[in-house]
């Protein structure tokens, strides 16, 4: 049996196959993707399998939002899978390269990472409802370049930054949508034009534990926040400074980070920015703006964002 086996899965779970078998039968019906092209039918793998009903190269289907669909729940392991999953938006949906009649694999390993990186984003959409006030708070107080001290990993000039405006509606609108106090450590407002320096591939784990954007422009060319693993490594999270030196990983990835090499890194997320839309994620996830360059000429054209770096706060008063 190979760490990779669906027994091996299943053991990670604390489980046993007859009590997977059990849990599997007791657990509410998956969901049903209309129009998906895949079919379920009994697999030599196991069990049930998901089944390609025609040739496809790019998305499948959806495996998982609030809940399962078929394809999440009767999807068989494989170590050498043909297709893989990743973040859209708020779900957690599978791409590959399958031909009609083939039975579609995914690594479950991989699964089990991704379905905990997908509970730890959120997205919320019509975040606030004085959307365009706190956008005009922004634009009358303008924006200008900031120039605070290089940190182990950043720049030293970041252009297109405001800081004043009506940042307690965002607290206001981000406590119900986490259900818990928040407490914030950074709170401004960022237009990025074409021009502006290229955003680097990096994590907001010295920000605060939790990162919310609010997405304040429309543009005709797809923008929004893209999620990362490093290759070399396998990490989809930074760890912090002291345990990257211990790992002797700290210049690799400060590096990689700022070079964004698509060789040294696998895009594995994707949420979609639109106007009034919130997306709340754990902050040392690796992740950038898309696209990495800024988008048009001046603050009407810019991408605009309303960001917060904060910590939720628990019941005997310690951050999380
Ligand atoms: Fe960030």
């Amino acid at each position: 049996m190979d760490d990779n086996s669906y027994e091996a899965f299943v053991e990670s779970l604390g489980l046993d196959g007859d009590s997977m078998e059990a849990a599997l039968k007791s657990a509410p019906e998956p969901l049903v993707e209309e129009g998906a092209p895949y079919e379920v039918k009994p697999s030599e793998i196991h069990g049930k399998g998901v089944f390609a009903t025609k040739d496809v190269d790019g998305y499948i289907g959806i495996l998982k939002r609030d809940e399962w669909y078929e394809l999440g729940r009767y999807a068989n392991h494989s170590a050498t899978p043909n297709a893989k999953v990743n973040i859209l938006n708020d779900k957690l949906v599978v791409y590959g390269k399958v031909k009609a009649g083939e039975e579609i694999t995914l690594d479950y390993s991989l699964v089990k990472e991704m379905v905990e990186l997908q509970e730890s984003i959120l997205v919320v959409d019509d975040f606030c409802d004085q959307i365009e006030m706190v956008i005009a708070s922004a634009k009358a107080a303008g924006f200008s370049t900031w120039r605070p001290n290089k940190g182990e990993v950043g720049t030293s000039v970041y252009d297109g930054m405001g800081f004043w405006g009506h940042h307690a509606l965002m607290l206001r609108n981000i406590i119900p949508a986490v259900g818990d106090v928040i407490l914030p450590n950074s709170m401004f407002f960022r237009v990025t034009n074409e021009g502006m320096e290229k955003a680097y591939i990096h994590s907001d784990r010295e920000s605060g534990n939790w990162t919310c954007v609010a997405y304040l422009s429309e543009h005709e060319q797809p923008y929004g926040t893209a999620f990362y693993r490093h290759k070399p490594t396998g990490l989809i999270e930074m760890p912090t400074f002291a345990e990257m030196k211990e790992m002797g990983i700290f210049e690799e990835l400060k590096e990689d980070m700022v070079s964004r090499d698509p060789e040294k890194w696998e895009q594995i997320g994707y949420v979609e920015g639109k106007y009034n839309r919130a997306l709340i994620f754990y902050a040392p996830l690796f992740h950038s703006r898309y696209p990495l360059e800024g988008i048009g000429t001046n603050e009407e054209e810019g991408r605009l964002v309303w960001v917060s770096h904060f910590f939720k706060l628990d019941g005997y008063g310690r951050l999380y």
